[in-house]
């Protein structure tokens, strides 16, 4: 049975960045469908007792795509805040050294956000060797099928945007880069900063270290019930 995680912040806390309307139709309807499909779709199978990441990594079709968007929406809000932050420490240095600098990785972001066609998602990962690296993924695809570990994500799905900027999905994707939540960006670069996840070849593993960090992140602040 997998859980609608609660949201990290009250409804309207992103406002004038994301209206309580639009997280209420994303978060009310959306998510919540997706987590309700999801559990319809695992019931009485060999899923039913699997951790989120578990599934995403062993199932396909309409079983996969229901369990990535819950993945990739509690990433999501995860991923925002209603206040502006900036990396720092040990995260930064490596986007430096990686990216060259803060601001390319931004344009590098937006633009990836831009030019995905259609429904997706955009992604800050680190690799397995441990590179960071800007990644898009269409409609449900998230980073954990290619073992990256994903440190923030921006839902690009016409339903995160549209009540607020209409078409101006650019606009949106500035705007995001203001709202990222660098604390919980942080948090995922430690907990994968060390021998099990860089330089290592990755496991399939459903039980392995990945999956473990993985819905160990998701977990956070779950709604128990
Ligand atoms: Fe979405």
């Amino acid at each position: 049975m997998i859980e609608l995680p609660k949201l990290p912040f009250a409804k309207d806390a992103l406002e004038p960045f994301i209206s309580a309307e639009t997280i209420e139709y994303h978060y009310g309807k959306h998510h919540t469908a997706y987590v309700n499909k999801l559990n319809e779709l695992i019931k009485d199978t060999e899923y039913e007792d699997m951790s989120l990441s578990s599934i995403i990594r062993s199932s396909d079709g309409a079983i996969f795509n229901n369990s990535a968007q819950v993945f990739n929406h509690t990433f999501y809000w995860k991923s925002l805040s209603a206040s502006k932050s900036a990396p720092s420490g040990k995260l930064l240095a490596k986007i430096n050294n990686d990216f060259g600098s803060l601001e390319v990785l931004k344009e590098e972001f937006i633009k990836a956000g831009t030019t995905l066609f259609g429904s997706g998602w955009v992604w800050l990962v680190r690799e397995p060797k441990g590179q960071l690296a800007v990644k898009k993924t269409e409609n449900a695809h998230n980073p954990l099928g290619s073992h990256q570990i994903p440190l923030f994500v921006c839902d690009v799905w016409e339903h995160a945007y549209y009540i607020d900027y209409r078409n101006l999905r650019p606009k949106y994707l500035e705007e995001f880069w203001n709202h990222i939540n660098w604390d919980f960006a942080t948090k995922a670069f430690d907990k994968t900063d060390n021998d099990i996840f860089i330089g290592t070849e990755p496991c399939n593993d459903i039980h392995d270290p990945f999956c473990q960090v993985l819905d160990e992140l998701q977990n956070q602040d779950r709604v128990t019930s």
